[in-house]
């Protein structure tokens, strides 16, 4: 089967369209015919070495990168349960072993469920990484409550975008900080009010915020700042991967509130089952940037690191009929 890979940490152009072996699916795995992978910033930061004394775990060269994937299940392991041969689905296979940059991949099946009916191959592609984190800050360490005041950082990104839609579905009033360029995109997903992160000092114009998602990685400074704007019990999450410093674990102490880290989730198929029940009730979208065919992979990482409008940077495997 036709492959990305990278042999070396670099430049975009160490990405090398290859012919690997086709997966053999172990017996908790299902092959997956991949029609839609996409790039998030992770994929950037392992094809750059940039990640890698962060990772938990050793990654080994060559590796076939991405970890977003929608397809149509080939084959299935002798002990999963609960699909079968020619099922749709999405998921995140494999992070950080091989992935989905693939006309194949094999991973274990929890990590996968049904993809929604509503919506295209690409599209769903585009959902995996960048949702289940939003969960994980919204619903599972936000605790989002109806009524409650969230304040979500970096709310026009991937996982961004999400948030918003998560925590306007819990009926909470929503504020995101974007440049002013996305705050009609913000508008529409239902945000309540915008700041812009560029212009304005957010800490100096809100208070009373119950729940602070950091979609954006902005650091221990902006989280000592979203703090103090924080109500007793709050909710600090954040996708920076890495703990919290002792200062703002001491702050959140100050406020009675809790933090958490989203660190990569393993258990996920109950998450995404529900967010592609989400899709079908048409109660969430998912923004996309652009399509490009997997083998002009390199354009799509040059365009994510430059990228200045919102969406998912999508790569389409096998075009859908
Ligand atoms: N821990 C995990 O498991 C996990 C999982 C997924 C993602 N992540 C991390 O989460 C971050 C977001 O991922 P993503 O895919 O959503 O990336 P993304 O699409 O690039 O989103 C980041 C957003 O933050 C905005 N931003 C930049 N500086 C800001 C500031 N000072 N204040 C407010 N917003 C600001 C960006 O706006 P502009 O367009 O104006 O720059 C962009 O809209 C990345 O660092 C990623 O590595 C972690």
């Amino acid at each position: 089967m036709k492959a990305i890979r990278i042999h070396e940490f670099g430049q975009p152009e160490v990405m090398k369209l290859e012919e690997v072996e086709r997966p053999i699916p172990a017996p908790n795995e299902i092959l997956v015919k991949v029609y839609a992978s996409a790039v998030n910033p992770i994929d950037l930061k392992i094809r750059d070495g940039s990640v890698i004394s962060r990772l938990h775990v050793r990654l080994h060269l060559p590796i076939v990168l991405g970890w977003d994937v929608s397809g149509i299940i080939e084959e299935v392991g002798s002990e999963v349960t609960g699909f079968k041969q020619g099922d749709e689905v999405f998921g995140i296979p494999n992070f950080p072993g091989d992935g989905s940059y693939a006309e194949y991949v094999a991973a274990d099946a929890q990590k996968f469920a049904l993809k929604p009916r509503s919506i295209t191959f690409n599209q769903a592609a585009a959902v995996p990484v960048s949702a289940i984190t939003a969960w994980d800050g919204i619903i599972r360490g936000g605790q989002v409550q109806p009524g409650e005041r969230v304040l979500i950082h970096g709310a026009a990104g991937n996982v961004g975008h999400f948030a918003v839609q998560f925590a306007k579905w819990k009926g909470a009033y929503v504020i995101g900080t974007a440049k002013a360029a996305d705050f009609d995109f913000l508008k529409k997903l239902g945000a309540d009010e915008v700041f812009d992160y560029q212009s304005q000092k957010f800490e100096e114009l809100l208070k009373d915020i119950d729940v602070v998602f950091d979609a954006a990685v902005l650091g221990s400074e902006m989280q000592l700042k979203s703090i103090k704007i924080m109500n007793k019990n709050g909710r600090l999450s954040t996708t920076q991967g890495y703990p919290l410093i002792e200062d703002v674990t001491k702050a959140l102490a100050g406020k009675n509130a809790r933090g958490h880290v989203i660190y990569g989730e393993n258990k996920i198929q109950g998450w995404l089952t529900e967010i592609s029940r989400l899709f079908d009730e048409n109660k969430l979208k998912v923004a996309i940037n652009k399509i490009y065919p997997l083998v002009q992979v390199s354009d799509a990482h040059r365009e994510a690191q430059i990228k200045r409008r919102p969406g998912k940077l999508v790569l389409e495997v096998t075009k859908e009929k």
